[in-house]
């Protein structure tokens, strides 16, 4: 007698490494979204994916990563389901493994208006919004004087301890990835202190930025200045709603919105850290 194949919402869900990257371009692709390799590289060294095999031939049905950032907080990103399995339970089937294996630890995410629905029924509540923007720097509203500069291996100390500060959790593990990742990565000083920084990684054919952490707006302007003077190619970012002077100067500068996420947490009133002076997450997969 022939074995019928187990239902789909009893399927494995495996761990996923760097030797899945290809899959999972492959089921971005699928579903629309830019194969984003480089992307998928660091969040599946820095962090942790989970998948499904896809029961009927080769590549994945289903497949997510996990950035954890301690007993703190993690983040999810990356949920995605291949159009062929679209809504016959993996999403929920894969999201509810995620919170099993992250127990009691704090979940954030941003949710797109697709996946939002599902996070909800799983206990995630929005806390604020991200607007994604996108386009070629134009130069047209001037950023303020501050002094911008590449950022140095001596650096590296003083830009963890603002990150630790303003993000509010010890991410060594991805900022210490920056300088391979990006192919920019500048510091804002006053005073021979570090008041921001910022990097740029290649993404398709933009340049995304993040993260962007500075004191004030206008050190954010200064920064995204000088990444944009240093390339060609169109920025990408994404920007709390709240920060709407960034936005405006942004906007001006023919960096528009192009979609909007939720930013939603899980066993957690508010995300830690100082939202006032995060105006950019690495990307919006790692939280
Ligand atoms: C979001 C996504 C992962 C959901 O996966 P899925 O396997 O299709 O979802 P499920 O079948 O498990 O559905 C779970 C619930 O989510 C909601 N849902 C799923 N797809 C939906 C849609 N297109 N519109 C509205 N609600 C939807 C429903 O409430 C659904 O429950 P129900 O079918 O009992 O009503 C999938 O649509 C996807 O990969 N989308 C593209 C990528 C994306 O946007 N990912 C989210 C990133 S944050």
């Amino acid at each position: 007698m022939p074995i019928s194949p187990a239902p789909l919402t009893q399927l494995p869900v495996r761990r996923l490494g760097s030797e899945d990257l290809l899959a999972c371009a492959d089921l971005s692709e699928n579903r629309g979204w830019p194969r984003e390799e480089h992307k998928w590289g660091l969040l599946l060294t820095a962090g942790t994916g989970h998948g499904m095999d896809d029961p009927h031939g080769p590549g994945l049905a289903a497949g997510s990563v996990v950035t954890s950032y301690g007993p703190g907080l993690a983040a999810i990103g990356m949920v995605l389901v291949a159009e062929r399995y679209a809504r016959q339970g993996l999403g929920r089937r894969l999201m509810q493994h995620v919170l099993a294996e992250a127990g009691d630890t704090p979940l954030t995410l941003y949710a797109t208006p697709n996946g939002q629905p599902l996070y909800e029924q799983l206990g995630f509540t929005e806390i604020s919004r991200s607007t994604m923007v996108r386009g070629h720097f134009t130069f047209t509203a001037p950023a303020p004087e501050a002094a911008v500069r590449p950022a140095t291996a001596e650096d590296l100390p003083a830009v963890l301890r603002l990150d630790h500060e303003v993000f509010g959790l010890d991410r060594t593990h991805i900022i210490a990835r920056l300088p391979a990742f990006a192919d920019h990565l500048r510091v804002a000083e006053e005073n021979g202190e570090i008041i921001g920084f910022a990097a740029a990684w290649p993404n398709m054919d933009t340049h995304v930025i993040g993260p962007l952490i500075a004191r004030d707006p206008a050190t954010a302007q200064a920064l995204i200045a000088s990444l944009a003077a240093a390339t060609d190619r169109p920025l990408r970012t994404d920007i709390d709603v709240r920060h709407t002077s960034l936005l405006g100067w942004a906007k001006e500068n023919g960096i528009d919105a192009v979609a909007t996420n939720a930013v939603m947490v899980r066993s957690l009133p508010d995300l830690p850290g100082d939202w006032r002076r995060r105006f950019a997450p690495l990307t919006v997969a790692a939280g």
